[in-house]
């Protein structure tokens, strides 16, 4: 089969084409003739050597795609939470991201549990679904699991051009929450609004929390989806008394500081997030459904082989949404 590998960590230029052998056969497991992949950050922490353990070369990354059940012809998309285990709180000890050490899927093929399998949203194109499932999924946990988000509140999206943030600006729109956003360029906010925000900032204006709480009549949103890090002390400013940030990148920095008095003063919560369990996945896929015509935001495609082109270009953040790769 064609696919992707890398052979060491490090650059972009690790990624290279290869012929490899099709996934052996495993109980429990089944064999997706994979359509369509996308790109996270996480792919390339991965390529870069960042979770290093049990990888085994050449290994093939990747966690997002669409593609067709070998066995029933079913179109599928995957859930890259594997073995989350039985607590909805926080996953178990097994709990592994597809990619990380089992083969992932830059490749015409890709073997995953039988249970991470789920039906492809009715009318989406390959390409369109295998940019949904890892970002889709964090996005929904981030925002309902995590951060409790009801209809009628006020949710700040920070970097809505980002995969994660432009999909959560849709969810959060969808279930009748009011969407304010944070963006590095007019058209990006515009893009935002499109998506269903109702009011956005440059995060290039150091006053963008003061903007963010005007855009409030003063009060401040009730939830702060994070997924930057160095913005903690900024976004906890453009909280509400009572509200909850929830973390869940690092883009910007892994060390935030904040005013721990404000926190308690306002009592407001911190909380944290990653990925989601299968509950979330099924959760989001319910709320996709009733989401007609909308569909994740798609930077580029660009054919399988061009994976290291496609790392870069996520690298030097020239994207906005998904980058996606077409295997066929
Ligand atoms: N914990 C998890 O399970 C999980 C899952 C997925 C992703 N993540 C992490 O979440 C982050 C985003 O992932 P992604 O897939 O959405 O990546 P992405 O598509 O590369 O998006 C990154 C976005 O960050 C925004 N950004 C950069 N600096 C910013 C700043 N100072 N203030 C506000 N926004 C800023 C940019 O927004 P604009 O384009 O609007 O300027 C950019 O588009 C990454 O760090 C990733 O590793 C974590």
């Amino acid at each position: 089969m064609r696919a992707v590998v890398l052979e060491a960590f490090g650059g972009p230029e690790v990624l290279r084409p290869r012929e490899l052998p099709a996934p052996a056969p495993r109980d429990g497991w089944v064999d997706v003739r994979v359509q369509a992949c996308a790109l996270n950050p996480h792919d390339c922490l991965v390529r870069a050597g960042r979770y290093p353990d049990g990888v085994r070369f050449p290994h093939v990354p990747g966690s997002d795609a669409a593609g067709v059940r070998t066995d029933t012809g079913e179109e599928v998309v995957v859930l890259p939470s594997l073995f989350w285990g039985e607590d909805e709180r926080a996953p178990g000890p097994d709990w592994e991201i597809l990619g990380d050490r089992t083969p992932g899927t830059y490749a015409e093929h890709v073997l995953v549990p039988e249970d991470c399998l789920y039906p492809r949203p009715a009318g989406w194109s390959a390409t369109d679904a295998a940019a949904l499932p890892l970002a889709g999924l964090t996005a929904f946990r981030a925002l309902f699991a995590r951060g409790r988000l009801r209809a009628g509140e006020t949710v700040l999206v920070l970097g809505a051009g980002g995969g994660v943030a432009s999909t959560a600006v849709a969810l959060a729109h969808a279930i009748g929450a009011t969407v304010l956003v944070t963006s590095s360029t007019e058209e990006k906010l515009e893009l935002a609004h499109g998506l269903g925000a109702n009011g956005g900032v440059l995060y290039t204006d150091p006053a963008w929390p003061q903007r963010v709480r005007a855009l409030t009549g003063g009060r401040g949103v009730d939830l702060v989806i994070d997924s930057v890090g160095s913005t903690w002390a900024e976004a906890l400013s453009a909280l509400a008394a009572g509200g909850r940030l929830v973390s869940f990148g690092a883009t910007g920095a892994s060390t935030a500081e904040v005013d721990v008095r404000r926190l308690y003063f306002a009592q407001q919560s911190i909380l944290g997030s990653t990925m989601g369990s299968p509950r979330d996945f099924a959760g989001l896929l319910a709320l996709v459904d009733g989401m007609r015509g909308w569909r994740p935001v798609v930077d580029r495609i660009l054919p399988l082989e061009a994976a290291a082109e496609a790392h870069a270009l996520m690298e030097s953040g020239g994207h906005t949404g998904k980058i996606v790769l077409n295997i066929g």
